[in-house]
Parts: structure tokens; C-alpha cells; sequence
């Protein structure tokens, strides 16, 4: 699916006053496109997500979806997945898994081959019954990702979805999300810190920063896939980004991580 952002604008009112959280947000996101989002702590990231997902308004703009509003654009068509998993705790992998379904209209059977076909999917057969206390956290991230996928979402919405994981579990989980991407033909939007991330996963990375949050610089990911981190291309990608967030300053320096 498409999604347009037209010079949207996000001011939330508090009792202290208000704070301009996006200014002017100007971004066509094409069918089929991934596209990677970075930016400093504060600067909008998730706002901008959830202006997509329905679960915050613009204050000015608009945010179109396939030529629609958001609020004509169905709850299934967008799917969301955080930091952390939000699995019911008391409910087994599979329970977990149908709980996202939204079509509750589906027979037993079609109901049971459809959860069986995505724990397939996340390579987590044999794990049907088991309790997320008895998964790993990345076991955990691959059901909610099972979960939301159920509904064949057009788009994808993903905020720091492997933030909390270690960097070998994080990379598998990237390979297994570019996989269904590829085969599921999906948009996809992740909301990252990880700028290593961003150039793996992205055609796109939109690099953001704070205070108002504005788009400061689009990157347009020209790499063959697979993508090899190690490689000179990739360097180059990764000295761009970095550059771009902190000027022409030694990205070595260590005082500089994110
Ligand atoms: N519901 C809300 N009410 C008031 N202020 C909010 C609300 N949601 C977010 N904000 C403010 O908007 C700004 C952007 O928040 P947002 O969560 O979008 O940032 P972010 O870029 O996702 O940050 P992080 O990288 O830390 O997740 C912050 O200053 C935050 O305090
Ligand atoms: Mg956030």
C-alpha cells in the first residue's frame, strides 16, 4: 500500500503549554517500499507511527493511505509491532497467535491452519503450546510478529521491534522480517536507533531530528540484496548517516554514539 504524509504538522496541548512535535512532514512512501526511520530520542518517531496506525490525530496535514484518510483505511490493513512483545502471559503461543485474528468469522479449521501457517512462518513449530514465560525474547518478538502478521496487514508499522534484543538474535530476526517482506510484498515502516539496521533493512532511511521533529535528509539505499554489513558499500551508506547526524566529525569518536 501507499502512504502519504502532507505537511503534517503535531502539536500536543499540556497544561504547561504546547509542544510542536512535528513540523511540516512531507514523505511518499510507495507500495511495497521499506522504508527505515532514525532519529535522536524525542524527536517524533513514534508519533509519526501512530498518526499511521490511527492511534493519534494530526494537528494539520493529512496522512493518506492508497489515495483514502486514515480513518477510512481499515484497522487491519495497518499492523503494529513494538519494543516489547505484549503477549498475554497466561495464553500459549497459538492462543496468543488467534487472539490477533480479526476475522472471527473463519470455521475451526481455517482458524487452525492459518495460526499452524505462521508459526511455520516464524520458524516456531513445536512451540504451539508452550507460554511466553518459556520463551526466549526473541522467541517472544517472533509471536507478536506472527500475530500481527495474521491479518495480512498492507502495511507494517515496526517501532523498535528488536531494541531489546542481543545483536545475534536481532540479526536473525531482521533476515526473517526482510523474508517476509519479499515474499508477503508488504510496506514496511521500522522506527529504529540502530543505523546499521536502517541501511540492512531499508530502500529508504529517513533521517529525522528534534525539536520541532523534522524530515532533515532522505536516503535513498541503493544496495543489491542480500546486503553484506562488512562490505565497502555498506561503509558508505553507514559514513553518510552518520555524518549527516553529526556533521563532518571523526564517527569514531565514541563521545558521539547515539
Ligand atoms: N500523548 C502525549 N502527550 C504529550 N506529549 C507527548 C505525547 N506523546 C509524545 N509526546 C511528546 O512528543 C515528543 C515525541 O515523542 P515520541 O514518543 O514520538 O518520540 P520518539 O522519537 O519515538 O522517541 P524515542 O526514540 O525515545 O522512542 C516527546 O517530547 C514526547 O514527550
Ligand atoms: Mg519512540
Amino acid at each position: 500500500m501507499s502512504l502519504s504524509f502532507k505537511n503534517v504538522r503535531k502539536t500536543f496541548s499540556l497544561k504547561t503549554g504546547d509542544i510542536e512535535v512535528l513540523r511540516d512532514i512531507n514523505l511518499e512512501i510507495n507500495d511495497g517500499d521499506f522504508i527505515s526511520i532514525v532519529g535522536p530520542s524525542g524527536c517524533g518517531k513514534s508519533t509519526l507511527l501512530k498518526l499511521i496506525s490511527g492511534l493519534d490525530t494530526v494537528t494539520g496535514g493529512e496522512v493518506i493511505i492508497n489515495g483514502k484518510g486514515v480513518y477510512e483505511t481499515a484497522a487491519t490493513e495497518v499492523g503494529v509491532i513494538f519494543q516489547e512483545s505484549r503477549l498475554f502471559p497466561w495464553k500459549t503461543v497459538e492462543k496468543n497467535i488467534e487472539f490477533g485474528l480479526a476475522d472471527k468469522s473463519l470455521s475451526k479449521k481455517q482458524k487452525k491452519d492459518l495460526i499452524a501457517q505462521h508459526i511455520n512462518l516464524i520458524g516456531l513449530n513445536g512451540f504451539e503450546k508452550a507460554l511466553p514465560k518459556q520463551l526466549s525474547g526473541g522467541m517472544k518478538q517472533r509471536v507478536s510478529i506472527a500475530r500481527t502478521l495474521i491479518n495480512k496487514p498492507g502495511i507494517l508499522l515496526l517501532d523498535e521491534p528488536f531494541g531489546a534484543l542481543d545483536a545475534f538474535t536481532k540479526i536473525n530476526l531482521q533476515n526473517e522480517v526482510l523474508k517476509i517482506w519479499e515474499k508477503q510484498k508488504s510496506t514496511m515502516i521500522i522506527v529504529t536507533h540502530d543505523i546499521d539496521e536502517a541501511i540492512f533493512l531499508g530502500t529508504k532511511v529517513v533521517v529525522m531530528s528534534p525539536k520541532p521533529g523534522i524530515i532533515q535528509k532522505v536516503f535513498d539505499i541503493d544496495l543489491p540484496r542480500p546486503r553484506v554489513r562488512t562490505s565497502d558499500d555498506f561503509a558508505y551508506y553507514r559514513k553518510k548517516i552518520y555524518k549527516e547526524f553529526f556533521g563532518n566529525i571523526d564517527a569514531n569518536n565514541i563521545e558521539y554514539i547515539i
